[in-house]
């Protein structure tokens, strides 16, 4: 089996068995990330430009290892150091680095958007590192993957994300990705915060936590954006906390334990408590590892499907 398309934009659309293909694509090469020689050699001789556009310290990371583990030839570009600051445009940057012969593309931009902008005018293959405020679908497929290696499966279980929704690629890739696996999504967080349709996708939508503690199994806790304060979406951070705050006194009220998942960065004491953060429960760092995994089955499946 292959993936429907050339490039991987987002999760919307994506079927069943595409999600499951990379899925399990990813367990072979998360197995290759406990070896003493971590390096494979499916994209020998393909080169991958990551262009990123907006600030990122695990997913530019996390593409660069994936990409040299699969022996791939790696460029990476930051719009300070790049001819961006002059004022070209996305698309002729893009062109012109396609004009040096490259594979693949991996885009982290601010614009919604932008990555499906750049599959229309680069012959590339399109990965999308997050496009604004639209999708970040390799973290979506990493916090399956997480929660898959977890619990043993995706179907019909009970995810809760937490926090600022509507601003939130990673909990728009994830409501589609989970929603397509058969999972029970909700989200919890101010109205101000969660858009007024998101239950035409299938989503229940609460607002307090101590409404779904007790119906889930696991978390997903989003970042609670600083610059949001200033627009009025939420009083004050010491609110925040007290409300929609995720601490270990507010999950001790669940029946059983609650698996803790963040995208990072985290807001240590505003969103989740830094002590739940670091506890047993939490798969934070687990997300870490697996999203080279899951990054390196993305790539090797539309690198080598050409
Ligand atoms: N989860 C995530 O996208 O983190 P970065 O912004 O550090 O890449």
């Amino acid at each position: 089996m292959k993936l429907a398309s050339r490039h991987l934009l987002g999760l919307d659309g994506m079927s069943r068995e595409e999600i499951a293909l990379i899925l399990d694509t990813a367990v072979s090469f998360r197995e290759i990330l406990d070896r003493p020689i971590k390096k494979v050699p499916p994209l020998q001789g393909k080169t991958v430009v990551n262009l990123f556009f907006e600030s990122s310290t695990r997913t530019r990371i996390s593409f660069e290892l994936a990409e040299r583990r699969l022996s791939a030839d790696v460029v990476s570009f930051s719009t300070a150091a790049s001819s961006v600051s002059k004022g070209e445009t996305l698309k002729d940057t893009a062109r012109n680095i396609e004009a040096m012969k490259i594979d693949m593309v991996v885009i982290r931009h601010a614009a919604a958007g932008s990555a499906h902008f750049l599959s229309r005018v680069v012959d590339a293959n399109v990965i999308n590192a997050g496009d604004g405020g639209h999708e970040h679908p390799t973290q979506g497929l990493l916090d399956m993957y997480t929660l898959r290696e977890k619990f043993g499966k995706l179907e019909g279980l009970r995810v809760c994300i937490v926090g600022d929704i509507t601003h939130s690629r990673v909990a728009r890739s994830n409501i589609y990705g989970l929603i397509t696996m058969g999972a029970h999504v909700s989200v919890c967080g101010p109205a101000t915060l969660i858009p007024r349709d998101l239950e035409q996708l299938g989503v229940k939508v609460y607002h307090r936590l101590e409404d779904i503690i007790p119906e889930v199994d696991a978390l997903n806790v989003l970042r609670i954006q600083l610059e949001r304060q200033k627009s009025g979406l939420f009083p004050s951070l010491r609110e925040y906390h007290r409300f929609f705050g995720v601490t270990k006194e507010k999950v001790s009220k669940a029946p059983g334990p609650i698996t803790i998942m963040h995208p990072g960065p985290i807001n240590r004491d505003v969103e989740l408590s830094a002590d739940l953060a670091d506890s047993e429960h939490s798969v934070i760092l687990q997300q870490v590892t697996n999203g080279v995994a899951i990054r390196m089955a993305v790539l090797y499946l539309l690198g080598t499907s050409n």
